[in-house]
């Protein structure tokens, strides 16, 4: 019953603090995005709201603890339990971070920077590649928010561009870290925006961050969406085509009737570019 669901328009980062109030609202997100590491093991009172949400709404799932580009072997009892998370629920899309966070066994709980080298990169593809064909899904792999550049042999689109091509994966383009890396690194984040195929997108995400000074953000998704961020979101969809959009905020969450609000504002945003679905 959900195999063949579209997802389209805007999307919301589902949370326990507001899935009770959902259906309270005549506004609904049109699909939530969700941390399958949040609700594999889940049971009880919030399984079943979880169910009833998934019963009702497209969903996609963006994952936290695969850490793709550590030096370390996959967890291939963690893959065994997302398979079939993905699988039970029809979930087609899942999303990683082209970053890592496990070292010698070790979770840092921290999405660390890599490499922008070939060695990394062929790392990275060779592990996509693995995870696959053992989920039996193509997934995509998000723009990392980036504080400290490590050894750079390409640019990160160029990085992005070898990963995507060689490992057979989409990109999950997070707009607002193109935006802040642009901040901290000095780049312009349109000829950014410019270097990116379209045909390699599955979705976009949007959030708010951090200004802690003139050229050092922080990418908190604890603050609404600035003005120059949904500039960027509107610029991207012109330019690389409409997709759908996931507004992310994971810390700092509002009421939900407030956050719906801002959810509104990029919905319509989306709505506004909306020409194809995935
Ligand atoms: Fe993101």
């Amino acid at each position: 019953m959900w195999s063949d669901e579209i997802i389209k328009g805007a999307g919301l980062g589902l949370r326990t603090s507001f899935i009770e109030e959902v259906y309270d609202y005549q506004l609904k997100p049109n699909w939530f995005e969700v941390a399958p590491e949040n609700w594999i093991k889940k049971g009880g009172y919030l399984k079943k709201l979880f169910e009833k949400i998934r019963q009702d709404f497209p969903i996609v799932c963006h994952g936290l603890s695969l850490s793709i580009g550590s030096p370390d072997p996959l967890n291939f009892s963690f893959l065994k339990e997302l398979k079939d998370f993905l699988d039970y629920y029809e979930i087609k899309v899942y999303s990683e971070h082209l970053s890592f966070s496990y070292f010698n066994g070790s979770n840092t709980y921290d999405l660390l920077p890599l490499p922008f080298t070939v060695e990394m990169a062929d790392h990275i593809i060779e592990k996509v590649k693995i995870v696959q064909d053992f989920l039996g899904r193509q997934i995509a792999l998000e723009n990392a928010s980036i504080y400290l550049i490590l050894e750079k042999e390409m640019e990160e689109h160029e990085f992005i561009k070898y990963i995507v091509e060689n490992a057979g994966c989409k990109l999950l383009l997070d707009v607002n870290n193109v935006y802040v890396n642009s901040v901290n690194h000095g780049f312009d984040p349109y000829q950014f925006i410019d270097k990116i195929n379209p045909d390699w997108i599955e979705y976009y995400h949007i959030a708010g961050h951090d200004r802690v000074e003139e050229n050092l953000i922080i990418d908190t998704h604890g603050q609404e969406v600035i003005d120059d961020v949904y500039n960027l979101m509107e610029y991207t969809l012109k330019k690389l085509g409409s997709k759908p959009v996931l507004l992310e905020r994971d810390n700092n969450i509002p009421p939900y009737n407030e956050l719906l609000q801002e959810y509104k504002k990029v919905k319509n945003l989306v709505e506004k570019h909306e020409k194809q679905i995935i």
